[in-house]
């Protein structure tokens, strides 16, 4: 049976109501993962929790070591990773709250460490298609089943935060075609391609990208649309679950 994980953001530090069995405490060749990885059943299926800024909250995106949190996901025999992230909403239909599975990415970020290929080895791995094809369909047919409103593509754009943008920045974005913007889907998805896993992204919109409505984008804001987000966001994995099993 394929072994799932979920990688969780801002908003989903950790999945309530997850039946856990135990929590493990890892080490791997590329450091500390951002948090224990926690060994759970939800909904009647066995999974992997790991929380991409901490249990607490505290490892800023710049600052995550994506490859203990890959390498720790793979030595424990996942092979594929859900990925929950909150972003800014760019595109019209693309509002707070909503839900949306990218199919492409452009990426922003810098100064990261962005390959398991460390040593002579020169690999370049195919990222045409940078998210895993079934399982981002295996999200789709569960909001389909589940009458959840899912937006099917996009572009997430990945910035290197941990500030917001500027109005410019959103607009050159938007004319660059990104609809998302982030600042942890990458070098996660890439890293994931590295390691063979099987990845796909479920993003939950926070707030629209910065200019694009008048005023400040707020913590306030940011966090009562995630809530809204993240109730859909495990109606899907719930359905998700039940389809895996
Ligand atoms: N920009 C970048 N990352 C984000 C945003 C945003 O507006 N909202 C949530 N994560």
């Amino acid at each position: 049976m394929m072994k799932l994980a979920i990688i969780g953001g801002t908003g989903l530090d950790q999945l309530d109501s997850l039946e856990i069995l135990k929590s493990k405490r890892i080490e791997t060749i590329w450091g500390a993962p951002s948090s224990p990885l926690t060994f759970g059943r939800w909904k009647g299926i066995e999974l992997v929790f790991l929380a991409r800024h901490g249990v607490e909250h505290n490892i800023a995106p710049h600052k995550i070591n994506y490859r203990a949190n890959i390498q720790a996901l793979k030595d424990t025999g996942v092979d594929r990773i859900i990925s929950v992230a909150a972003v800014g909403g760019i595109r019209a239909d693309m509002k707070p709250g909503q839900l949306v599975i990218p199919d492409q990415i452009v990426d922003y970020s810098h100064s990261r460490v962005t390959t398991f290929y460390e040593g002579d080895e020169v690999l370049h791995i195919d990222f045409t298609e940078p998210y895993t094809a079934s399982l981002r369909e295996a999200l789709l047919e569960s909001a389909r089943e589940g009458k959840l409103s899912v937006i099917d593509g996009g572009t997430y754009a990945c910035t290197q935060g941990p500030r917001l943008e500027t109005a410019a920045e959103i607009r050159k974005l938007k004319n660059d075609g990104c609809d998302l913007v982030g600042m942890t889907g990458m070098p996660e998805a890439a890293l994931a391609r590295e390691a063979g896993l099987d990845y796909a992204a479920c993003a939950v919109v926070a707030n629209w990208g910065a200019g694009l409505v008048e005023g400040e984008i707020t913590m306030v804001e940011i966090e009562r649309n995630l809530e809204l987000g993240m109730t859909s966001l495990k109606e899907l994995l719930s359905v998700l679950s039940a389809r895996l099993e």
